[in-house]
């Protein structure tokens, strides 16, 4: 392995840090590094993995104002890039206006999801929420050969380059980019077509708008989805012909949010609510359709099937856990991380575009999130989702699960003790004509060595255990969202001899 350090920043966390979510596997890191030629710790790695695994860290720097939610933390991205049989990896912090602006003053300046926003030291600020910072650590995407970082409560979409993750500016569209509001985590890219689909919310009227841009970086659609009041919308989706929108009965207190106060509550008496609208249309041309009452952080992709749109996700059976009262501040926070205490299961809405009817179900009994697919099924026709499992009670992913939609089957790869997964991404095999004809890819963290890895499995045979486990430079906080991208998509990705001299070693 060729290894070099290529940066450090200033982090003003304390020594004797005891935060859940600031030590452990969320330790943070504050070294970027540059590596070519990763060692093959076992396995070997196809030759016919072609592209890069992205993944998005929120990482901190500095103490919390008042109060840490693991939420708040930096945007730092890590990339292992896959060419000719050799991985090379890097990491960098997103360089956000508010981490330049944090690491200049040496603290914190913006409150986090977990204080009020009148605890902000600095004026303005990024979010639907208000006065936070826009840590872009939320969800990374890949469009027109761009990595787009985000920040879940609406901001920019910072631009990075695919193979050294410099910071090379923010997503301007033309000069259409709607700064007002921002834009929210998980934008969709249609590779069939080159699009970017996305979505912005507020606490003002219409709530939520939702736009497209094409595949020369033109915004060429936007328009207002008017929703009755302040939601929180932290997903879409998207089939051939639809965009798919959510007015879930999770969202902050009316009343609280008129004093400035943001506390969500779930409305068990209210429906969820799923909007279908054409990709180019406007609120005129949307139809909801009223299911059961539920908060959904994440779809895993929707098609259209005949009459009915076919829309897959977690259904969450508790969306408001009961409050564990007695254990402490971080209990009470971190309860909305748990997946068992959500009760988050793979669920199936049919909506039916002839008769208006919804037909839903449980494709699954087990605790799963975060589910990813073959991203050239994105908006059609999919059958397999790859799933996590998490450890009880944290925000760890403990293993990989394969749902067969088709047989209901779900094969499940767990981790050893001790050790945690990311997001998992599925990356076609190049030429691969089969859906499940490629790999999954994986970033871990392992306390028992202090180590991490990236694991790359073989899609149809999760249970066989990694063909390929690459050892990287150090080890990594945990994290969670990612994105797959083929070589052929990237700017300068056979520019060069080898994959080193494209990242500049
Ligand atoms: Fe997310």
């Amino acid at each position: 392995m060729d290894v070099e350090v290529v940066g450090r920043v200033l982090s003003t966390l304390p020594e004797d840090d005891d935060h859940p979510y600031r030590t452990g596997p969320w330790r943070p890191q504050t070294t970027e590094w540059r590596a070519d030629d990763l060692a093959v710790v076992e396995g070997g790695i196809p030759a016919d993995l072609d592209g890069v695994y992205l993944r998005n860290t929120e990482n901190p720097v500095h103490p919390a104002i008042r109060l840490y939610h693991p939420f708040d933390g930096d945007g730092m991205v890590h990339v292992v890039g896959f060419r000719d049989g050799r991985a090379f990896y890097r990491n960098r912090f997103v360089r956000t206006d508010g981490f330049l602006a944090e690491q200049e003053a040496g603290e914190a300046l913006w409150a986090g999801i977990a204080d009020r926003p009148e605890l902000s030291r600095r004026p303005g600020g990024w979010g639907a929420r208000t006065r936070m910072k826009d840590a872009s650590s939320t969800d990374v995407v890949v469009h027109n050969g761009h990595v787009l970082s985000s920040f879940w409560q609406c901001g920019d979409l910072y631009r990075l380059d695919p193979l050294t993750l410099d910071t090379v500016g923010k997503a301007t569209w033309g000069g259409g980019f709607p700064s007002d509001w921002g834009v929210s985590a998980h934008t969709k890219t249609d590779g069939r077509t080159g699009e970017l689909l996305f979505f912005s919310y507020s606490t003002e009227a219409p709530h939520l708008r939702y736009g497209v841009v094409d595949d020369r970086d033109r915004l060429v659609h936007h328009t207002d989805v008017p929703l009755p009041g302040a939601r929180l919308p932290h997903d879409m989706a998207f089939t051939e012909n639809y965009a798919i929108f959510n007015d879930l009965p999770l969202f902050w207190d009316p009343e609280l949010l008129e004093r400035g106060r943001y506390a969500s509550r779930f409305h068990p008496d209210l429906p969820s609510r799923l909007g279908v609208m054409p990709r180019r249309g406007d609120a005129s041309r949307i139809r909801w359709f009223e299911a059961e009452p539920t908060y959904v952080l994440h779809f895993a992709n929707a098609y259209e099937d005949g009459d009915e749109i076919v829309l897959d996700g977690f259904f969450q059976g508790r969306p408001e856990p009961p409050d564990p009262r007695g254990e402490g501040v971080y209990q009470r926070m971190f309860r909305f991380l748990a997946l068992e205490r959500l009760q988050t299961r793979l669920h199936r809405w049919r909506l039916n575009l002839a008769t208006g009817q919804v037909r839903e179900e449980h494709l699954a009994e087990r605790y799963t999130e975060f589910g990813t697919i073959n991203p050239g099924h994105g908006g059609r026709p999919h059958r397999y989702t790859y799933a996590v499992t998490q450890k009880p009670g944290w925000f760890l992913m403990d293993g990989i699960v394969r749902h067969d939609t088709r047989t209901g089957a779900h094969e499940r790869y767990a981790f050893p003790e001790g050790v945690y997964g990311s997001e998992t991404a599925m990356a076609p095999r190049a030429g691969s004509t089969a859906e499940d004809d490629g790999y999954l890819i994986t970033l871990t963290t392992d306390m028992n060595t202090d180590t991490s890895e990236c694991l790359v499995f073989d899609a149809a045979r999760l249970t066989d255990g990694p063909v390929a486990r690459l050892r990287l430079p150090e080890r990594i906080s945990s994290g969670t969202h990612s994105a797959w991208a083929p070589g052929p998509a990237l700017p300068r990705w056979r520019d060069t001899d080898t994959a080193a001299e494209a990242i500049g070693l």
